[in-house]
């Protein structure tokens, strides 16, 4: 065993591949070639799943594929046409409320959005749909008949994507903004029966020039997460 993060290179590279994951809202229009994809999806595949029912299905939009359903939602985001999307409960636990909170203060505040001005944040959110400017956007849906526990595979699977792509030089954007549009998307993607969205993904090179690309996100010291019992030291 090589533990020592700092001398061992796999974990020296891994490691770097993990931290210098963002997630990227401003993306150059490069176009990303379809085997690039294929490869990064070939090795997220890899991620665990409970009893390896691997619950992933993942549809893979570039060109006009990909406008042709930006156009749909950038038009039912216009109209108001979803339901709220309740991906989170109303009151959050106050410990993640607050970071929430900061997290929106930063983002608004790096593109100049006053907190107050829906307008303007529903723009923002507009961006979403055109994939933030990406190249390849991706859709990923689920069996509606499966449960939490499977969500969680699904949710490895995606950080396994986001890894893979990130260490090619790719950056990402997970999205769930998708969600708010099932019948949408289960509709002009014609996604098989009960299925339903679990979230959208931007891909691409980041437009580095951009001034969201700015945006730092913290994280809490593992000191404050975890509690460690029974170690010697
Ligand atoms: C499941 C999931 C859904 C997300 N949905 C969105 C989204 O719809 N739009 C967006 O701009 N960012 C979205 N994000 C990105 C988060 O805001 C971002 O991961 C978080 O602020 C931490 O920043 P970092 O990824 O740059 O470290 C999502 C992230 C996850 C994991």
């Amino acid at each position: 065993m090589r533990t020592d993060r700092n001398t061992n290179p796999d974990a020296r590279v891994v490691d770097s591949v993990i931290r210098s994951r963002r997630a990227v809202r401003a993306f150059r229009p490069n176009p990303i070639a379809r085997h690039v994809i294929d490869q990064i999806l070939e090795v997220a595949s890899c991620a665990p799943s409970n009893s390896n029912t691997q619950p992933w299905r993942v549809d893979v939009l570039a060109g006009p594929a990909k406008s042709a359903l930006s156009d749909v939602l950038k038009q039912a985001h216009e109209e108001n046409r979803h339901p709220p999307l309740t991906h989170m409960p109303e009151v959050l636990p106050e410990a993640m409320r607050r970071r929430q909170e900061a997290f929106g203060a930063a983002y608004y505040g790096v593109l100049g959005v006053p907190k107050h001005d829906v307008q303007q944040r529903a723009r923002v959110t507009a961006r979403n749909f055109d994939f933030f400017g990406a190249p390849v956007g991706l859709i990923f849906s689920i069996d509606s008949a499966l449960t939490k526990f499977s969500w969680l595979d699904y949710g490895i699977f995606i950080q396994t994507v986001m890894v893979a792509a990130q260490a090619v030089g790719l950056d990402t954007c997970p999205q769930v903004s998708f969600a708010r549009f099932q019948n949408v998307i289960a509709e002009h993607l014609a996604l098989p029966a009960n299925y339903e969205v679990v979230c959208g993904m931007s891909m691409g090179l980041s437009d580095c020039d951009s001034p969201v690309s700015r945006l730092e996100t913290g994280r809490e010291p593992v000191e404050n997460f975890a509690r460690f019992l029974g170690f010697d030291s």
